[in-house]
C-alpha cells in the first residue's frame, strides 16, 4: 500500500464511495431479484416489476432512405492496461516483472455490440490515436464492422459544434439521409482533482453531464430528422442514489432557475476554490443530473407526442470493471475489484454493456425507463429523479448555459 492509497482511505470521500456506493450497488441488485418474489408472496405491497423489453433488430422497408442506421457513441476507448496483475518476485522478496491486464471500457463494448446488430457506428473520443486504435480493434474482431472516427472532445463546446459539422459534412460526403438513429452518451470520468474546461465549468460536471446535454440539444435536429424511430440513450449510474442525498439538502434552491444555475456554478467555481475536492459527491450529482436530464427529454419529446420520433432511455451497466477509476491509486482500484468480485457484484464490460445495449434496441415505448441489470430489465431509478418540477428547472438552467456557451464561441469565431 503506498502513500497516496493510504491518504486516501483516511478520507471521507474513500468512504463515501466504499460504503454508499455499494450500498447502492447492493440495493439495485436486490431490487431486482427480490421485487419478483415479494410482488408474488406481497400483492398489495409491492408490484411486479414490468416486463422485461426484448431487442429489436433493425429492418428497414423498402422504400426508406435510410439502409443502415447511425449510431454515435461517445467515449470510445481502445483495450489498455487496467492494473498490474500480481507482479513476480524473486527469492528475495523483490519485484521483477509485473504483466497487465488490459481492458476496454464500455464505449467500445457498446460500439461493438451496436455494429454486429447492422449499425453504422461513430465512434466520438478526444484522442484521434485511441480511436484509431479502437477502429482497428473492432475492425479486427469483425471485418464487416462499419465504423468511423470522429475527434471530440464532451468537455468542450468549440468541440461539440466542431463535430456537428464534421458529422453533417460526412453524411453529405458519404451520400447519406441527413439523420442520426442513435445517440449513445457514453463519455464519463471520475476525476479526484479539480479541473476547469475552456467553457469555465468544473471538468466531471461537464464531461459526465453538461457535455451530454449541449451534444444532445445541438444533434435534436439530426435524431428528429430520421425517416425511422430515432433514441438517446444516456450511460447513467447507481452511484445517483447518493447524489439524491446532496440535491435534497440543496432542494429549494432548484426552485429558481437564477439559483439552480448558481448551483452549476458553485459546483464549478466554489468547490474547485476550496482545497478539499468532494469528487465521489460530484460524480453522483453528475450522474443525478444525466437521469433528470434523460427523464425530462422523454418527457418534452416522447411522452407529450407519442408520434414522435425520438424516445429517451437511461441505461446503468452496474459495477463495471473498466478504467473509469484510473485517477485513483492502483491498490486501491484493485482493493475495489476484488471486493466486489467477492459480492459478485463486478462484472466484464461485455456483460456489462448488456443494459445500454438493451435501452438501445428495446422498442419505443420503453422511453423513459431506467435500464439496469441486462435481459431487457429496467427498474425504478431514486424517487427524486422523478421529480418533474426539478427536472424541468435543471434543463431551463442547463439550456441557458447551452446558449451561453454556443454564442461565447460563435463571436470568438466572429473575432478570428
Ligand atoms: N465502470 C463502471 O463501473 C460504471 C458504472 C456506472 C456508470 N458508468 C459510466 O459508464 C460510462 C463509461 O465509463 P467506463 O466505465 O467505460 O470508463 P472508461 O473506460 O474510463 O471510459 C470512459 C470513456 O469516456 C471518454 N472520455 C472521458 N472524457 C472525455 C471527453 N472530455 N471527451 C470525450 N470522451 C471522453 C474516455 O476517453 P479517454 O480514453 O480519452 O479518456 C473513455 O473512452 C461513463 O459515463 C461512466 O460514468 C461506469
Amino acid at each position: 500500500m503506498d502513500w497516496e492509497a493510504a491518504k486516501m482511505m483516511c478520507s471521507l470521500q474513500f468512504w463515501r464511495m466504499a460504503v454508499y456506493w455499494t450500498l447502492a450497488l447492493v440495493y439495485s441488485r436486490l431490487y431486482l431479484l427480490l421485487l419478483p418474489y415479494l410482488s408474488n408472496r406481497f400483492p398489495s405491497l409491492f408490484r411486479p416489476p414490468p416486463p422485461p423489453f426484448s431487442r429489436r433488430r433493425f429492418s428497414p422497408g423498402h422504400q426508406c432512405p435510410v439502409r443502415r442506421p447511425i449510431c454515435v457513441v461517445t467515449g470510445v476507448s481502445p483495450s489498455r492496461s487496467l492494473l498490474p496483475l500480481d507482479p513476480f518476485c524473486n527469492s528475495e522478496g523483490l519485484f521483477t516483472a509485473c504483466c497487465w491486464q488490459a481492458t476496454s471500457g464500455l464505449g467500445k463494448a457498446a460500439a461493438r455490440a451496436l455494429a454486429a446488430e447492422g449499425y453504422h457506428v461513430l465512434l466520438a473520443s478526444r484522442s484521434p490515436q485511441a480511436l484509431n486504435k479502437a477502429v482497428w480493434e473492432i475492425k479486427k474482431h469483425d471485418p464487416n464492422a462499419y465504423v468511423e472516427a470522429f475527434q471530440l472532445d464532451i468537455s468542450s463546446m468549440h468541440s461539440i459544434m466542431k463535430f456537428e459539422c464534421n458529422l453533417k459534412q460526412w453524411l453529405q460526403d458519404a451520400n447519406l439521409h441527413p439523420s442520426v438513429q442513435l445517440l449513445i452518451n457514453n463519455a464519463g470520468i471520475l476525476a479526484k482533482s479539480s479541473r476547469v474546461t475552456a467553457d469555465g465549468f468544473d471538468e466531471m460536471i461537464e464531461t459526465n453531464y453538461l457535455g451530454a446535454f449541449f451534444l444532445t440539444n445541438i444533434l435534436l435536429p439530426l435524431l428528429k430528422n430520421s425517416p425511422v424511430p430515432s433514441r438517446i440513450v444516456n450511460v447513467t449510474s447507481f452511484t445517483h442514489r447518493c447524489g439524491e442525498l446532496k440535491t435534497r439538502t440543496h432542494h429549494n434552491h432548484f426552485s429558481h432557475v437564477d439559483q439552480n444555475k448558481g448551483i452549476l456554478a458553485r459546483e464549478n467555481f466554489h468547490v474547485f476554490s476550496s482545497k478539499k475536492y468532494c469528487f465521489a459527491q460530484i460524480y453522483e450529482y453528475s450522474k443525478f443530473c444525466t437521469l433528470l436530464f434523460s427523464y425530462e427529454l422523454h418527457r418534452q419529446l416522447y411522452a407529450m407526442d407519442s408520434a414522435s420520433v425520438v424516445s429517451v432511455m437511461a441505461a446503468d451497466p452496474g459495477f463495471v470493471e473498466t478504467n473509469i477509476m484510473r485517477e485513483l491509486p492502483p491498490s486501491l482500484r484493485k482493493l475495489a475489484f476484488m471486493v466486489l468480485g467477492f459480492l459478485h457484484l463486478l462484472q466484464s464490460p461485455e456483460i456489462g454493456v448488456g443494459s445500454i445495449i438493451d435501452a438501445a434496441l428495446a422498442s419505443p415505448e420503453a422511453s423513459g425507463k431506467y435500464f439496469y441489470g441486462a435481459k431487457g430489465r429496467t427498474i425504478k431509478s431514486s424517487p427524486v429523479s422523478y421529480d418533474a418540477k426539478l427536472s424541468k428547472e435543471l434543463w431551463l438552467c442547463s439550456y441557458e448555459l447551452l446558449q451561453e456557451c454556443k454564442s461565447r464561441i460563435v463571436n470568438l469565431s466572429k473575432l478570428d
